[in-house]
Protein backbone atom coordinates (compact mmCIF):
# COMPACT_ATOMS: atom_id res chain seq x y z
CA UNK A 1 0.00 0.00 0.00
CA UNK A 2 1.12 3.74 -1.35
CA UNK A 3 0.90 6.20 2.16
CA UNK A 4 -1.42 8.00 -0.40
CA UNK A 5 -3.68 5.11 -1.02
CA UNK A 6 -6.32 6.15 1.92
CA UNK A 7 -7.06 9.47 1.19
CA UNK A 8 -10.35 11.03 0.64
CA UNK A 9 -11.91 13.14 -0.92
CA UNK A 10 -11.46 16.74 -1.33
CA UNK A 11 -14.60 17.79 0.71
CA UNK A 12 -12.72 16.06 3.60
CA UNK A 13 -8.84 17.67 2.91
CA UNK A 14 -7.83 18.20 6.52
CA UNK A 15 -4.28 18.90 7.69
CA UNK A 16 -2.29 18.60 10.78
CA UNK A 17 0.55 21.01 11.16
CA UNK A 18 2.83 20.36 14.65
CA UNK A 19 5.44 22.35 15.15
CA UNK A 20 8.07 21.31 17.63
CA UNK A 21 10.40 22.07 20.33
CA UNK A 22 11.50 26.13 21.06
CA UNK A 23 8.74 27.08 18.43
CA UNK A 24 6.51 28.31 20.75
CA UNK A 25 8.95 30.87 21.22
CA UNK A 26 9.10 32.35 17.56
CA UNK A 27 9.19 36.07 17.40
CA UNK A 28 11.37 36.00 20.44
CA UNK A 29 14.21 33.32 19.56
CA UNK A 30 16.99 34.34 17.30
CA UNK A 31 15.05 36.87 15.79
CA UNK A 32 18.27 37.29 12.83
CA UNK A 33 17.41 33.68 12.30
CA UNK A 34 13.64 32.88 12.40
CA UNK A 35 12.21 36.04 12.09
CA UNK A 36 10.03 38.51 14.45
CA UNK A 37 7.22 37.01 13.70
CA UNK A 38 5.31 35.23 16.82
CA UNK A 39 3.81 32.01 16.15
CA UNK A 40 0.67 32.90 17.06
CA UNK A 41 0.82 35.15 13.89
CA UNK A 42 2.16 32.53 11.98
CA UNK A 43 -0.40 30.04 13.05
CA UNK A 44 -3.10 32.40 11.81
CA UNK A 45 -1.47 33.03 8.07
CA UNK A 46 -1.15 29.11 7.92
CA UNK A 47 -4.93 28.56 8.89
CA UNK A 48 -6.64 31.50 6.92
CA UNK A 49 -3.82 30.59 3.89
CA UNK A 50 -5.24 26.97 3.96
CA UNK A 51 -9.11 27.94 4.23
CA UNK A 52 -7.92 29.63 0.42
CA UNK A 53 -7.01 26.60 -0.82
CA UNK A 54 -10.27 24.32 1.07
CA UNK A 55 -8.16 22.89 3.53
CA UNK A 56 -9.27 22.70 7.42
CA UNK A 57 -6.07 22.96 8.99
CA UNK A 58 -5.41 22.18 12.21
CA UNK A 59 -2.58 23.56 14.63
CA UNK A 60 -0.63 22.01 17.76
CA UNK A 61 3.10 22.87 18.88
CA UNK A 62 4.79 20.19 21.05
CA UNK A 63 8.81 20.79 23.00
CA UNK A 64 8.83 16.75 23.85
CA UNK A 65 9.60 14.17 21.61
CA UNK A 66 6.87 11.55 22.65
CA UNK A 67 4.25 14.21 22.40
CA UNK A 68 5.20 14.98 18.85
CA UNK A 69 5.05 11.27 18.48
CA UNK A 70 1.40 11.23 20.05
CA UNK A 71 0.45 13.60 17.67
CA UNK A 72 1.53 12.02 14.87
CA UNK A 73 -0.34 8.13 15.73
CA UNK A 74 -3.31 10.26 16.70
CA UNK A 75 -3.67 12.43 13.72
CA UNK A 76 -3.79 8.88 11.80
CA UNK A 77 -7.53 9.54 13.22
CA UNK A 78 -8.20 12.90 12.26
CA UNK A 79 -6.75 14.52 9.08
CA UNK A 80 -5.38 13.17 5.63
CA UNK A 81 -1.96 14.36 6.08
CA UNK A 82 0.74 16.24 8.37
CA UNK A 83 3.07 19.06 7.69
CA UNK A 84 5.76 19.00 10.62
CA UNK A 85 8.25 21.19 11.78
CA UNK A 86 10.58 18.96 13.95
CA UNK A 87 13.01 21.75 15.43
CA UNK A 88 16.28 20.35 16.49
CA UNK A 89 14.75 16.23 16.77
CA UNK A 90 15.23 16.48 13.06
CA UNK A 91 18.35 16.36 13.16
CA UNK A 92 18.82 12.99 15.42
CA UNK A 93 15.42 11.69 16.49
CA UNK A 94 15.15 7.92 15.10
CA UNK A 95 12.04 8.22 17.40
CA UNK A 96 10.10 10.42 15.63
CA UNK A 97 11.70 9.49 12.16
CA UNK A 98 10.21 5.67 13.30
CA UNK A 99 6.97 7.29 13.82
CA UNK A 100 6.52 9.00 10.82
CA UNK A 101 7.75 5.57 9.34
CA UNK A 102 4.70 3.38 11.16
CA UNK A 103 1.55 5.86 10.36
CA UNK A 104 -0.39 5.70 7.16
CA UNK A 105 -0.08 9.27 6.48
CA UNK A 106 1.95 11.14 4.14
CA UNK A 107 3.83 13.98 6.21
CA UNK A 108 5.77 16.96 4.51
CA UNK A 109 8.98 18.09 6.57
CA UNK A 110 8.67 22.15 6.90
CA UNK A 111 11.84 24.39 8.13
CA UNK A 112 12.07 28.03 8.10
CA UNK A 113 15.86 28.46 7.87
CA UNK A 114 17.53 26.74 5.75
CA UNK A 115 18.92 23.67 7.10
CA UNK A 116 21.70 23.07 4.72
CA UNK A 117 23.19 26.49 5.32
CA UNK A 118 23.47 26.37 9.01
CA UNK A 119 25.89 24.55 11.49
CA UNK A 120 26.56 21.15 9.89
CA UNK A 121 24.97 19.32 12.65
CA UNK A 122 21.53 20.71 10.99
CA UNK A 123 22.69 19.36 7.42
CA UNK A 124 21.66 15.85 8.09
CA UNK A 125 17.98 15.27 8.49
CA UNK A 126 16.77 11.98 9.82
CA UNK A 127 13.28 12.37 9.12
CA UNK A 128 13.68 13.25 5.64
CA UNK A 129 13.75 9.60 4.35
CA UNK A 130 10.66 9.04 5.72
CA UNK A 131 8.96 12.31 4.54
CA UNK A 132 7.10 12.95 1.13
CA UNK A 133 9.39 15.92 0.33
CA UNK A 134 10.98 18.86 2.81
CA UNK A 135 10.70 22.76 2.66
CA UNK A 136 13.46 24.51 3.57
CA UNK A 137 14.42 28.02 4.21
CA UNK A 138 11.59 30.09 3.12
CA UNK A 139 10.37 31.74 6.49
CA UNK A 140 6.62 31.70 7.19
CA UNK A 141 6.54 30.88 3.42
CA UNK A 142 7.79 27.55 3.97
CA UNK A 143 4.68 26.58 5.72
CA UNK A 144 2.11 27.94 2.88
CA UNK A 145 4.39 26.04 0.18
CA UNK A 146 3.62 22.54 2.27
CA UNK A 147 -0.58 23.58 2.27
CA UNK A 148 0.17 23.66 -1.38
CA UNK A 149 1.81 20.54 -1.53
CA UNK A 150 -0.27 19.13 0.94
CA UNK A 151 -3.43 20.34 -1.53
CA UNK A 152 -2.11 18.73 -4.36
CA UNK A 153 -1.57 15.47 -2.70
CA UNK A 154 -4.32 15.39 -1.00
CA UNK A 155 -6.82 16.19 -4.14
CA UNK A 156 -5.01 15.39 -6.59
C1 LIG B 1 14.17 24.64 12.49
C2 LIG B 1 15.64 24.33 12.21
C3 LIG B 1 16.21 23.42 13.30
O1 LIG B 1 17.59 23.17 13.05
C4 LIG B 1 16.10 24.09 14.65
O2 LIG B 1 16.57 23.23 15.66
C5 LIG B 1 14.74 24.58 14.93
C6 LIG B 1 13.98 25.23 13.87
C7 LIG B 1 13.61 25.65 11.46
O3 LIG B 1 12.39 25.78 11.40
O4 LIG B 1 14.37 26.32 10.78
O5 LIG B 1 14.26 24.50 16.06
O6 LIG B 1 13.42 23.45 12.38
Amino acid sequence: MTPFQHLPTPTDASVLVIHGPNLHLLGLREPGVYGTERLVDLDRAIVAYGETLGLRVSIEQHNDEGAIIDALTRAQEQVQLVVLNAGAYTHYSYAVRDAIAAIRLPVIEVHLSNIAAREAFRATSVIAPVCCGSISGFGRDSYLLALNAARRLITG
